[in-house]
């Protein structure tokens, strides 16, 4: 029989957490001196977001926090992953300090501390002031200034209780959904913006990680990325081509820069127009060697080649179109996926560690009797903590695991829909309902 699935089989040290983002779950838009990020503005556009919600107040997060930060106690979860928003803390993207944003994030902070749980900040998660967008966002090389003073600023504040940093949050989609395919905020297309945003991303990546290891050089810095299995469709030479390239845009695009290795423009030719973004002495600023990478995987893509789609000739066949089981998100439940693409970054020389920063799943929730039992999510975590296990007993280098995510909340494009939380939200009143999900993890985690 298989052995049971424990946390002692995981050793002592391995950090448990929860992950949350500030635009999905804060509301509070405009409050105490907080100016409009690109997805403030993004959402209020027609047409944009599904049933055209918005995160004006979502799970009301930056008055509530006290009380969630309650329920992880409760939970027994020993780690939260938080995101700092950049409109609360330089409301005109540099410059002037909002002393009420640094006050908001210190009683978080300090709150986690003293119900002991280690706060996990992740810098950037995608909610750029928009006044910066107003200057070309991403696309405008003075990004990697504006986004090393933010950093600065956060490292000054928070730095001396938080031990733990994430410099971004999945670059690979904030840049490919937002300035290339116009699906996220703040809606621009086309490589004119996509391959500036890139190389900028990468070099504010890297002068946000060396600002920190300079101004806290004790500190667990790292960064996370997107990351899926992905497979050819079929054994067909154009298949298989066509899912290196895939691979390289959706797994390597910002891991190899930051590793010394380069853009994967071998497989991806259109990346090497980023060269004309590039300036004399940008190699030496695209690399740093962070403590730890964050990975963050839901499922796998099969992968087709397609002469209709440009640059990268290769399309997703949807988990829909081949009658296996998925989330609510359409995304195809394969526990193994988190096992291959642990692998895949484990064979990065130069990675030191690695933490899951985000697994967890989309279903249809029902409330029956005050409790809803998502056994589903429940099975689906197990099996993929299942997975990241063998992973660990493989000699992989991992070395966390946090859940996404802690409340139902603001699911970008999708609006609240799909809820990936461990506990339920009554969006009408913000009653907050812990699924079974939820107690599973609690008593996984008591041990
Ligand atoms: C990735 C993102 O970091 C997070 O914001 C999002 O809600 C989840 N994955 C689920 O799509």
């Amino acid at each position: 029989m298989r052995e049971k699935l424990s946390k002692q089989l995981f050793g002592e040290d391995f950090a448990w957490g929860v992950s949350t983002a500030a635009f999905q779950t804060e509301g509070a838009f405009q409050d105490e001196g907080k100016s409009l990020s690109i997805w403030d503005v993004f959402t209020n556009k027609k047409g944009r977001i599904k049933n055209g919600e918005n995160a004006c107040t979502a799970c009301d997060f930056y008055y509530r926090y006290r009380d969630d930060i309650d329920i992880i106690k409760s939970l027994n979860i020993p780690n939260f992953r938080f995101s700092i928003a950049w409109t609360r803390i330089l409301p005109d993207g540099t410059g002037r300090v909002n002393q009420a944003g640094i006050d908001h994030y210190n009683r978080v902070i300090d709150y986690c501390l003293e119900q002991g749980i280690e706060p996990w900040p992740t810098i950037y998660h995608w909610d750029l002031p928009q006044v910066l967008e107003d200057k070309g966002g991403w696309t405008n090389r003075e990004v990697v200034q504006w986004f090393t003073e933010f950093v600065a600023v956060c490292a000054q504040s928070f730095g001396d209780r938080v031990k733990h940093w994430m410099v971004m949050n999945e670059p690979a989609v904030f840049t490919g959904a937002g300035y290339f395919l116009g699906l996220h905020a703040p809606g621009r297309t086309g490589l004119k913006n996509f391959l500036p945003a890139i190389h900028h991303v990468v070099l504010s990546m890297v002068a946000g990680g060396r600002k920190l290891r300079e101004l806290l050089p004790d500190a667990n810095i790292g960064t996370t990325f997107s990351c899926s299995a992905i497979e050819p469709y079929s054994q067909k030479p154009r298949d298989i081509a066509a899912a290196q390239r895939a691979d390289a845009l959706v797994n390597r695009l910002f891991i190899e820069p930051i590793l010394g290795l380069g853009y994967p423009d071998k497989e991806v030719t259109a990346l090497k127009g980023i060269s004309k973004y590039k300036l004399p002495g940008d190699e030496e600023n695209m690399s740093f060697d962070f403590d730890f990478i964050g990975i963050q995987n839901y499922t796998r893509e099969l992968v087709k080649f397609s002469i209709f789609t440009p640059y990268v000739y290769a399309r997703l066949v949807k988990a829909t179109e081949r009658n296996v089981s998925t989330t609510l998100m359409g995304w195809e439940v394969h526990p193994e996926a988190i096992y291959q693409v642990l692998k895949k970054f484990d064979a990065y020389e130069k990675i030191k560690s690695i933490y899951v920063t985000e697994n967890g799943a989309a279903f249809h929730d029902e409330m029956v009797d005050e409790a809803i039992n998502d056994q589903e999510r429940q099975d689906y975590l197990q099996s993929h903590i299942s997975q990241v296990l063998r992973a660990k007993n493989d000699g992989i280098k991992v070395k966390g695991y946090f859940i996404w995510t802690l409340t139902d909340n603001f699911e970008w494009a999708e609006g609240y829909h799909p809820r990936f939380g461990l506990i339920h939200i009554d969006f009408k009143n913000q009653k907050r309902t812990v699924k079974a999900s939820g107690r599973w993890y609690a008593d996984f985690l008591k041990g």
